[in-house]
């Protein structure tokens, strides 16, 4: 079997590209190790960019996201007894978040991958990369043999991508932070119109949804935390006890649909490349949760990435890829860094002490008060113009 772009993984990473490749006219295979209605259960984020939607549009995969996503136009920050609007209309004009499950989305690319003949494999075994430091890279799976042009590792950060790169070529960052997110989604018609971002004493906590009678939830735990030690009753209580800390603010309750737990951690690896194989999405980088970037960031590479392949198989110039890694880098520890400083602003720390908690505080107050410092927020939220739009 050939190929021209072969592609591991079925998540937004690998199959946003496959489609935006196929509108190029370039064709690709998606090796994908879970079931189709695995990847299309699978919760996660669920804010878009202003520049994911209009990808997603121009791209003709937004019709659904359009009439069903909840386009926001502000978040609450909520500490110390208030709330506190970031008022994106105001902060940064014509510029919003969609909400709209990532599942959601994956759901829309692999019907329009399939619509249009598109060969996206599920349930494949012992994907293996193979001669990446040549022209003629292939991948083996199940017994079977893909000859390619190149290679994307979209597999996510336990994929086989990344490892299959030779010691001593990648420089890894990491951060861990010491707690995780326990994520749930309810239903319930969410008891705000907007997301709120609650920090208080007894951790972090936020409230978001998917449609008027699904909300999704997240609460700060332990990094180790028991999935076992928390039954219903335990979560309402504690986002209760989290969320309800302004005047005449009630939470609605409802039946607990998905629940699970996730670490908190940022990480890069530079460059995101090797020979004949490009990392992109969480196969490159992640980060921790609080700023809804790692989706986001996804959908950056693959359009750098997209647009390089196009060069490639246009004329055959190697610029372009050769740049891949260099052009997304800027982004992406854009993005580790807005990451890391909403984990920061919001979370309680153990390590903290009270002048900790009252920088924290100062902090919040500024950049709820500030309009410079609550654009900052604004800006990096909604999403910074792409690379090609700024130079
Ligand atoms: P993924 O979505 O991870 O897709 C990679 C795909 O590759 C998967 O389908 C996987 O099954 C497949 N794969 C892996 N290994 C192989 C292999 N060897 N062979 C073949 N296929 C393989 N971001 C937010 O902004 N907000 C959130 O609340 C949030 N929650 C998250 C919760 C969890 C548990 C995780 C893991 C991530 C979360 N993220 C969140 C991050 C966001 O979901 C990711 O940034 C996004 O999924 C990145 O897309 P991707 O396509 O790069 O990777
Ligand atoms: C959601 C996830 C996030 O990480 C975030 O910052 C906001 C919303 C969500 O899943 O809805």
């Amino acid at each position: 079997m050939r190929t021209q772009v072969g592609i591991i993984g079925a998540g937004p990473a690998g199959l946003l590209l496959s489609h935006l490749l196929h509108l190029r006219g370039i064709e690709s295979v998606v090796l994908e190790r879970r079931s189709r209605e695995y990847v299309e259960r699978r919760v996660r984020a669920g804010v878009l960019e202003q520049g994911t939607v209009d990808t997603l549009v121009e791209a003709g995969v937004g019709e659904r996201m359009k009439r069903e996503g909840l386009p926001h136009h502000g978040i609450e920050l909520r500490y110390g007894g208030a709330g506190h609007r970031i008022a994106f209309e105001r902060l940064v004009p014509g510029r919003a978040i969609t909400v709209y499950g990532q599942q959601e989305v994956v759901k829309d690319l692999i019907a329009a991958r399939l619509a249009a003949g598109g060969d996206v494999r599920f349930e494949v075994d012992d994907v293996a990369v193979h001669d990446i430091d040549t022209d003629r890279p292939y991948l083996t799976f199940g017994g079977e043999r893909l000859d390619c042009d190149v290679i994307a590792g979209c597999d996510g950060f336990h994929g086989v991508s990344r490892p299959s790169i030779p010691e001593g070529v990648l420089t890894e960052y990491q951060r861990d932070y010491p707690f995780a997110w326990l994520g749930i989604l309810a239903k319930v018609k969410p008891s705000s119109e907007e997301l709120i971002y609650s920090r208080t004493e007894r951790g972090f906590a936020l409230h978001s949804m998917r449609t008027p009678e699904i909300s999704r939830f997240y609460l700060q735990v332990a990094p180790d935390e028991d999935l076992a030690a928390w039954p219903d009753e335990r979560i309402w209580a504690e986002l209760r006890a989290r969320l309800e800390t302004v005047p005449g603010f009630t939470l609605a309750t409802g039946e607990i649909v998905e629940r699970g737990i996730t670490p908190m951690r940022g990480f890069v690896a530079e460059p995101m490349q090797y020979g004949r194989l490009f990392l992109a999405g969480d196969a490159a980088h992640i980060v921790p949760p609080t700023g809804a970037k790692g989706l986001n960031l996804a959908v950056a590479d693959v359009r750098v990435l997209t647009e390089a392949l196009a060069r490639l198989f246009a004329d055959g110039s190697t610029e372009a890829l050769d740049g891949y890694s260099t052009a997304c880098l800027p982004r992406v520890w854009r993005a580790q860094h807005f990451s890391w400083w909403m984990t920061t602003l919001l979370h309680t720390f153990e390590s903290d002490d009270a002048y900790a908690r009252r920088l924290q505080t100062s902090y919040l107050d500024y950049v709820t008060s500030s309009d410079a410092a609550g654009t900052t927020l604004a800006e990096n939220y909604v999403g910074l113009p792409y690379q090609e739009e700024t130079s």
